[in-house]
């Protein structure tokens, strides 16, 4: 048996990590282009790294800091939560990145054996957050096989009818791996619902800036909802790890808890990365926004390539860096295609199983260039048409 039955069911029964699988595919293999993993090309603002690069020998770079992040960077933060997304009644704890906000809000927000609510397709390090941490009631909603939405009709009667009540919804906007957006008229309804139920309501804005054809991102703010954000995406971070957590100041006695699972897990978001994120905020939304505009004709090429597919597969896109589409009918295994695309055309996209999408694949946009897009797009339109004759001969 070996050590296998003395690990803890939460880590074994956890799913496993699609880009640790993802890398493995692609291992030793030079010449495949990623389509895969949602990043961006750039890197942060020059301004802002050569600001850093002369803090490296400051003493207090390499000491702890206070748990909830800079005072300076919380107070730019704060500002930045006002003017930009309205949100004026909001606290700020600054995280190792989204994906540890999120954490430590299950961990803060549930317990073991709560139910709580996502939709599919949804961003699996989500999904898993709450599998390892004994939240394994996860209701699964459905979205709108046209607009990617969520069954928001579903989720009342969830709400309504279950019992126990679901603790906490989670939503990402706009969404990974759909890169769908959820308009403020629905979002608000699923706040009321939330709130009419006693349910947190947790909303990812990881792509806050990743919008497009004039859609306006926008957050909402009331006592029951909180909003993660991240500095990877936006401003080229991946690497530095720092996101934050925008909770509401009149839950009583979240922030103390929050405390607790910050100092049991970074106990302070890297140093050097806060100061970074700092000096990014001064370059300011209009830098990022510059960028994202470039990502539209990525966009284009990759919808154009799967064309194949057929009218109206290719879904998403209206924000974030995902492209969402449908396999024909005779691919039933996702993790097929990707394998075959990867292996014989040299092009990684992401399996939609691992977002519980079977019978998709989710293709990012945002991290190559154009001219790199434009040969990744035509290896993908290449794959596509020859895996389609090959499966239908
Ligand atoms: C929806 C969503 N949330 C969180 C993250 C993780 O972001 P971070 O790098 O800030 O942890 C990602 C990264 O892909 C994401 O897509």
């Amino acid at each position: 048996m070996g050590s296998f039955g003395r690990l803890a069911r939460r880590a074994v029964e956890t799913d496993a990590p699609v880009m640790v699988k993802m890398q493995e595919l692609l291992r030793g293999n030079k010449d495949v282009m990623s389509l895969a993993q949602g990043v961006v090309y750039w890197q942060p603002p020059e301004s802002a790294l050569n600001k850093v690069n002369k803090l490296l020998w400051e003493p207090s770079i390499s000491k702890y800091g206070s748990d909830d992040g800079l005072p300076e960077l919380r107070e730019a933060l704060l500002e930045k939560l006002r003017t930009e997304n309205k949100l004026t009644k909001s606290s700020v704890m600054v995280t190792s990145g989204a994906n540890q906000a999120f954490v430590n809000l299950v961990l803060t927000l549930c317990d073991a054996g709560d139910s709580v609510v996502m939709f599919a397709p949804y961003y699996f390090n989500s999904y898993m957050s709450f599998q390892m941490t004994g939240v394994t009631d996860i209701l699964i909603g459905a979205s709108n096989p046209e607009t990617l939405h969520p069954d928001v009709d579903w989720l009342e009667k969830v709400l309504q009818e279950n019992n126990p009540i679901p603790k906490l919804v989670n939503v990402v906007n706009p969404g990974n791996p759909s890169g769908a957006f959820i308009p403020k008229p629905m979002l608000q309804r699923i706040s009321d619902l939330c709130r009419d139920a006693g349910a947190w309501l947790v909303v990812d804005n990881t792509y806050e800036y990743f919008m497009y054809d004039g859609r306006e991102h926008y957050c909402l703010e009331d006592n029951h909802i909180v909003n993660i954000f991240s500095f990877s995406k936006a401003y080229g971070m991946m690497g530095w790890r720092v996101g934050y957590i925008a909770y509401p100041n009149e839950a009583d006695g979240l922030h103390a808890q929050l405390l607790k699972v910050q100092d049991n897990i970074p106990i302070c978001a890297s140093i050097i990365g806060q100061h970074l994120a700092l000096y990014s905020l001064e370059a300011g939304p209009e830098w990022i926004r510059e960028r994202v505009r470039g990502l539209v004709k990525n966009r284009e090429l990759l919808t154009d390539a799967m064309s194949a597919l057929g009218e109206s597969s290719v879904k998403g896109g209206e924000g974030a860096i995902y492209l969402w589409a449908k396999l024909p009918g005779s691919c039933s295994d996702d993790f097929e295609v990707v394998r075959w695309l990867a292996n014989k055309h040299g092009v990684a996209v992401i399996p939609g199983s691992a977002s519980g999408g079977p019978g998709y694949i989710r293709v990012s946009f945002g991290g190559l260039k154009e001219e790199d897009t434009r040969l990744a797009a035509e290896r993908l339109r290449r794959g596509q048409q020859l895996y389609f004759l090959y499966t239908r001969g």
